[in-house]
């Protein structure tokens, strides 16, 4: 085990509210942190520091904890731009061109799926992202959301089961056929391999008794819960992701002021995805909006070829402080600690002493960077302990 000593940090930020200037952010300047290739060892002034085997002098710069992106669809093939293009003269999003990748995925090799996936998940690490969960959702069949799950496993302990995407052309006409096929078969096949079950209900999409049904089998088979709501119309997702406690309600761009009133007094974390917004062309939900009612809020990417073909954190930052009222630090909280706790982890999204020695340095003597600097490479360097 090597203890490494990084110094003379202009800005650290711990998310641990017993350090520094005991805020939420947990804020230390001129500070150091000692880890090792696991855990946070000690946090404290650079004046203060301890001995260590190796001595990184960062000269002034920022350090954040690691980005947690607590909403990705990694695992797919092909790609959808002509639909973006479209829509970016005025066509709405209705969740139609999902099928488009179920049709690519499905033709794809496992090889040629993994390789995709790497490209994408090689691309989040290098925008600060330590930990992603990754969905199944693009074939719909047994052996193929058996085989999504799989994958994203060699990705990420953090894999959702979302047979429950849409209604595949098999099934067109026996939608009733789909959810239980859905909530039975599939999920005793797909469960082994998954942590998550999620639901894309909305507008168009599954709607709440059908949602519920496909939930309540996930939590027999041990699963957790999550679920798309509220991202086309307010169907009722985020009624029924409290009633459920589901760790997380995604999306959540049409929510009435009591959905607000029931999140801000349950643990489900309402996970905002602005670059859904960004490329659907749609009003962004108000970030402010949800914060003042109590609700604890993150952010994630969406990564997915539909919506929001992301795999830059740093947007994602920018887009809520520039777009949905939230502050830099508020935004920097959501996607870290905020994400963390959409997936239930208390060791990650912080670096209170004890948690995963996940952190980027920055190129910048402060975190608001990433908002202020978009498309810079504002994440200098990203540490990732060994699990
Ligand atoms: O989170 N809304 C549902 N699922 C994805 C989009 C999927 C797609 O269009 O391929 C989302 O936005
Ligand atoms: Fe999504």
């Amino acid at each position: 085990m090597t203890a490494r000593l990084f110094a003379n940090i202009g800005e650290l930020t711990t998310n641990d509210r017993t350090l520094g200037d005991e805020s939420s952010l947990g804020r230390l300047n001129n500070a150091a942190i000692v880890v090792d290739e696991h855990r946070v060892l000690w946090v404290g002034a650079t004046l203060d520091s301890p001995d260590a085997d190796e001595l990184i002098d960062v000269d002034g710069a920022a350090v954040v904890p690691g980005f947690v992106d607590s909403h990705t669809h990694l695992v797919f093939f092909g790609e959808r731009s002509a639909e973006f293009e479209a829509r970016m003269s005025g066509e709405r999003y209705d969740g139609g061109g999902i099928l488009a990748t179920v049709a690519a995925t499905r033709r794809a090799t496992s090889d040629e799926l993994r390789s995709a996936t790497a490209t994408r998940a090689r691309d989040l690490r290098a925008s600060g992202v330590t930990t992603m969960e990754i969905k199944s959702g693009y074939e719909l069949t047994l052996e193929g959301e058996e085989r999504l799950v799989e994958i994203a496993g060699e990705f990420s302990d953090e894999v959702t089961f979302l047979g429950a995407h849409t209604v595949p052309d098999e099934f067109a006409h026996d939608r009733e056929g789909y959810v239980d096929f859905v909530a039975g078969q599939m999920m005793t096949r797909c469960a082994p391999h998954a942590r998550w079950a999620d639901v894309f209900c909305d507008t168009g999409a599954f709607n709440v008794d059908e949602a519920r049904h496909v939930l309540l089998r996930a939590r027999d088979s041990g699963l957790g819960l999550r679920l798309h709501a509220n991202q086309l119309g307010d169907t009722g997702g985020v009624g029924l992701a409290v009633e459920l406690g589901c760790a997380s309600v995604d999306h959540c761009t049409h929510v009435s002021d009591s959905d607000l009133d029931a999140l801000s007094s349950c643990d489900t974390v309402a996970t905002l995805l602005p670059g859904a917004e960004f490329s659907t062309r749609s009003p962004y939900p108000s970030g402010r909006r949800f914060l003042d009612a109590g609700v604890t809020v993150a952010l994630a990417t969406d990564c997915n070829p539909g919506t929001s073909y992301v795999t830059n954190m740093s947007l994602i930052i920018a887009l809520a402080v520039r777009e949905m009222g939230m502050t830099a630090d508020e935004a920097l909280w959501a996607v870290t600690r905020g994400g963390a706790t959409a997936l239930r982890r208390d060791d990650i999204g912080h670096l209170g002493v004890g948690a995963r020695a996940d952190f980027s340095i920055l190129d910048a003597p402060r975190a608001a960077h990433l908002a202020y600097r978009p498309g810079g490479d504002v994440v200098h360097q990203v540490f990732r302990a060994t699990r």
